[in-house]
């Protein structure tokens, strides 16, 4: 008999399932029938809803329908080939069909007794990342949702190494420290960085910027200098974060001068490649994070650049035990007899449920290889280069940044303009007014920036032509 009390019948979800997944094939195929950026207002979607949640069942062909009229059509489309506009944030078909046998298992991995197979393919996965990036297995880690978490864990395990301190126990204001502690990073570090100093009781005033060079890196004789000023104004240097790709223009601190400088002074090297670090996919972008095996702690999405639906962060930390020895609490209600190596990810950050974010992960790698990865990113880079040329070759134009990477920064500069940052945001306005392509800007320098990032596998070169000659029409 049917329980009145249950849950959608398998049979039902088995034909609604497929029509899901005809949904998503469809809109794959037909992703470029969509502008990229929805011609939209701010509430135009909610109003489109109810205010009240419906009383009785509707039918799922209803539901499917209003999801195809009111959602799919209304968003900015992150999977479109025309979305050049911060940083990639790709789910290729494999770690999509992933991420949906995920959701089927709803498997939480707090721990390997209530996940095992979740937990072993993470543990698995992150080796295979780890490897695929070229770094030595002296690294274990974890995946979690965002470098913004990886990044706080990071900075939350570097305060609990400080000697002393044992905040985790005391708390800051419990704490007999001679000083307020310090964290170093450059001015063009993300954000997340700042927020993580919040969280941590370290306060944006204990954060230091130290000023980048020309091409937007963090200098570290300034840093050298900055951490003698400090200590002898009685603060206590705790922490750098490095940042290999920065967010505004791809820029890549030392890697090898910020750990020479972290060794000497006892101090915690935290390297942010949330964006970058998939570069080194492919061996001949390696030389770029020369020295990032030195590291405390590193971050790179695969959320990012490596065409992994989102959420997916992997953090990498080099003492697997300081990361346990900073969270881990482990009450009755979640004790369990198992021994042995495995990983109770719970004990090594704040959350105790997770989501299984490996199999999409697993699934992926197998799917490409990590020679198509690696090819996929060497793509990526050749386009953007190629871009790089065309914008050179033009008098009018001007690169306003190295690219290092598959992300460009220029501007329209004709001599004689007397606003180019007014001309280039309305250049830019223009092409987002396309529907063909989205792009975003940054400032450097002062200056407005016009930012290209390519890193899509449905991008090819016709894409990136139809940018240019938007940008092109938009000038002129
Ligand atoms: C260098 C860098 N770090 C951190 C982040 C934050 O990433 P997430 O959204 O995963 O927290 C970004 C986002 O673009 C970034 O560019």
């Amino acid at each position: 008999m049917k329980n009145p009390y249950g849950d959608m019948d398998p049979e039902a979800f088995r034909s609604a399932a497929h029509e899901v997944a005809d949904q998503i094939a469809d809109y794959l195929k037909e992703l470029e029938s969509y502008a990229v950026l929805p011609d939209i207002q701010p509430g135009d979607v909610k109003s489109a809803i109810p205010g009240h949640p419906p009383e009785l069942p509707q039918a799922w062909d209803d539901i499917l329908r209003d999801y195809r009229n009111l959602v799919q059509p209304n968003i900015t489309h992150w999977q479109h080939p025309g979305f050049m506009a911060y940083f990639p944030s790709v789910a290729s078909g494999p770690g999509i069909l992933g991420e949906w046998l995920a959701a089927g298992l709803n498997s939480n991995v707090m721990f390997w007794r209530n996940a095992p197979a979740s937990t072993e393919v993470e543990e698995r996965t992150v080796e295979w990342l780890r490897s695929m990036l070229g770094l030595p297995d002296l690294f274990d880690g974890m995946l979690t949702d965002t470098a913004s978490v990886s990044s706080l864990l990071s900075i939350t395990a570097a305060r609990h190494a400080v000697p002393g301190l044992d905040a985790r126990e005391k708390g800051l204001a419990g704490t007999a420290l001679p000083g307020r502690l310090r964290l170093y990073q450059s001015e063009e570090a993300h954000m997340t960085i700042d927020k993580a100093a919040i969280v941590t009781g370290v306060g944006l005033e204990g954060i230091r910027k130290i000023p980048a060079d020309e091409n937007y890196c963090m200098r570290p004789e300034l840093l050298d200098a900055a951490i003698r000023e400090d200590r002898k104004n009685g603060w206590v240097p705790f922490c750098v974060v490095g940042t290999l790709g920065t967010t505004s223009s791809t820029s890549v601190d030392p890697s090898a001068a910020l750990a020479d400088i972290c060794e000497r002074e006892k101090l915690w090297l935290h390297l942010d490649a949330a964006y970058a670090g998939t570069a080194a996919l492919a061996e001949e972008f390696r030389h770029h994070f020369a020295g990032w095996e030195r590291a405390d702690s590193i971050v790179v999405n695969p959320h990012k650049w490596m065409f992994t639906p989102f959420d997916a962060s992997l953090l990498l930390f080099r003492d697997r035990d300081q990361f346990r020895d900073t969270f881990s609490l482990v009450p009755e209600y979640i004790r369990t007899p198992d021994t042995g190596e495995v990983h109770n990810f719970n004990e090594y950050g704040v959350q105790l449920g997770r989501r299984f974010r490996a199999l999409k992960l697993w699934m992926m790698i197998r799917y490409f290889g990590s020679d198509g990865m690696a090819e996929r990113i060497r793509h990526h880079v050749s386009m953007a280069q190629e871009m790089r040329s065309w914008i050179e070759a033009e008098p009018d134009w001007e690169m306003l940044a190295p690219t290092p990477f598959a992300t460009l920064c220029f501007r329209y500069a004709p001599q004689g303009v007397d606003d180019p940052d007014a001309l280039n945001e309305s250049i830019m306005g223009k092409v987002n007014k396309s529907g063909d392509i989205f792009l975003s800007h940054t400032k450097l320098r002062g200056r407005y920036t016009i930012r290209v990032s390519i890193g899509n596998p449905r991008q090819t070169m016709d894409h990136v032509r139809r940018c240019w000659e938007l940008l092109k029409e938009a000038a002129s």
